[in-house]
């Protein structure tokens, strides 16, 4: 008995489909905890429990949120006699889901010393052993749906955790840095503009692979004719508007970027730095002097809106930005940075979110924000799909954001 081993561990003997579903379920699993621990394995224990902004969350909270989902939606629900790891947890480490119950304000999470990073590390490897046996055993009802949130949740979370430890750490004078080996900023072919045709289209996710909810439903979107650059905007152009005063010009702006751009005294993107010798940007590979070919980042929506006026040209809405991405007209889509779309993050036609905590997770933020699309460097691969919406308020530039103009044609 003891040296059997069980058939659904072993890959080449699955004897049915649900069986072969949880190995890579499980094999998927693995590898994203894997990952997250190898992103925070570069950082010393101080750097995990400050908050810089509000905005942002101490590492040690994203690792033990993203570890919370999983007990929350995966095993209290789906793994019989399940006990909660400690019953604290949820206060502190629940993010936004008002049906769950209170929670510690966002704008604390950097007090949270307690637990300290070690508890948080072994809760990590309790609800790790209760996720391998749960998918490693025969059950009556199927989580696959909501383990599949989980792992897209935490490949959320190691962006976000990244966007974070940058802001941080361009608060420090000595400028750490997070990697030195990381990716060097990509230089960018000259750009050109590409004109699409208009017409009745369709945008929205058809697939049945795992996607947000807000991916969809499919739907036919018009559209007019129109251009589109098959690259982003890059440094050195970004200082040509800089050099012709753009942050200056009040005629440029939207009334709510003006007023933000004045109280901030806004001068350059964020992470810019003046030095004698020219313009630094704070990286996650330290403090660099800028690439004048790679792509403009850490920009607010209304700083891109600023500039692709002054170039004459306007934000590509995110009907034009998937239509022409479908076609494979866009280079780079996918990881030189988010780029602003024109459009409201609104719901698509017919969408409706799930009547549950987890209809939480997209749905209620439909308001006041903006969709960005395409990925970044610190993107998980799988985001990138060309349905993909993310979003955040316009004044935010924390995130690794980017512009690619377009224009209607004439
Ligand atoms: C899609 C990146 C805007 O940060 O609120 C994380 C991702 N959702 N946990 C966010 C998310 C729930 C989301 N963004
Ligand atoms: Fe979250």
């Amino acid at each position: 008995l003891q040296t059997e081993t069980p058939a659904r561990l072993n890959h080449t003997s699955i004897a049915s489909p649900t069986q072969g579903v949880h190995q890579d379920l499980l094999t998927r699993y693995n590898h994203l905890r894997d990952h997250t621990e190898e992103l925070v394995s570069k950082l010393e224990i101080e750097d995990m429990v400050v908050q810089s902004m509000s905005d942002a969350s101490p590492t040690a909270w994203h690792l033990a949120h993203t570890t919370w989902f999983f007990e929350t939606f995966v095993l209290l629900p789906y793994k019989a006699n399940y006990h909660l790891f400690d019953p604290s947890i949820a206060y502190l480490f629940n993010s936004y889901h008002e049906t769950l119950g209170p929670r510690h304000p966002r704008a604390r999470r950097g007090l949270i010393t307690r637990p300290s990073v070690k508890a948080i590390m072994a809760y990590r490897q309790y609800v790790d052993a209760h996720m391998r046996e749960l998918l490693c055993t025969e059950r009556t009802a199927n989580p696959k749906a909501v383990v599949e949130l989980g792992i897209a949740h935490e490949e959320q979370h190691q962006e976000l955790l990244l966007m974070d430890i940058l802001h941080l750490f361009a608060q420090s004078p000595s400028k750490p840095v997070y990697d030195e080996h990381g990716d060097a900023e990509q230089s960018l072919l000259p750009s050109k503009f590409i004109s699409i045709a208009g017409g009745l289209i369709s945008i929205g996710t058809t697939d049945s692979d795992f996607h947000f909810d807000n991916e969809g439903p499919a739907h036919k979107v018009w559209i007019e004719p129109y251009e589109i650059s098959d690259q982003l905007v890059t440094n050195g152009e970004w200082l040509e508007f800089m050099r012709a005063d753009g942050y200056r010009r009040v005629e440029l702006w939207l009334a709510d970027g003006w007023a933000i751009n004045q109280v901030e005294g806004w001068e350059a993107p964020m992470y810019w730095e003046h030095h004698v010798d020219g313009w630094y940007q704070m990286t996650l590979r330290g403090l660099l002097p800028i690439d004048e070919d790679a792509a403009v980042g850490h920009i607010s929506y209304y700083e891109a809106s600023a500039y692709a006026l002054w170039r004459e040209m306007r934000l590509p809405t995110e009907a034009e930005w998937e239509h022409a991405a479908k076609k494979g007209l866009l280079r780079q889509v996918d990881n030189v940075g988010w780029q602003w779309t024109q459009s409201a993050y609104h719901p698509y036609p017919g969408f409706r979110a799930a009547d549950n905590a987890i209809g939480e997770y997209n749905g209620k933020f439909m308001v006041g924000q903006m969709v960005l699309r395409g990925g970044a460097h610190a993107t998980p691969s799988k985001h990138t799909r060309l349905s993909y919406r993310n979003f955040y308020r316009p004044e935010q530039r924390w995130m690794f954001s980017g512009v690619r103009l377009a224009k209607d044609s004439c």
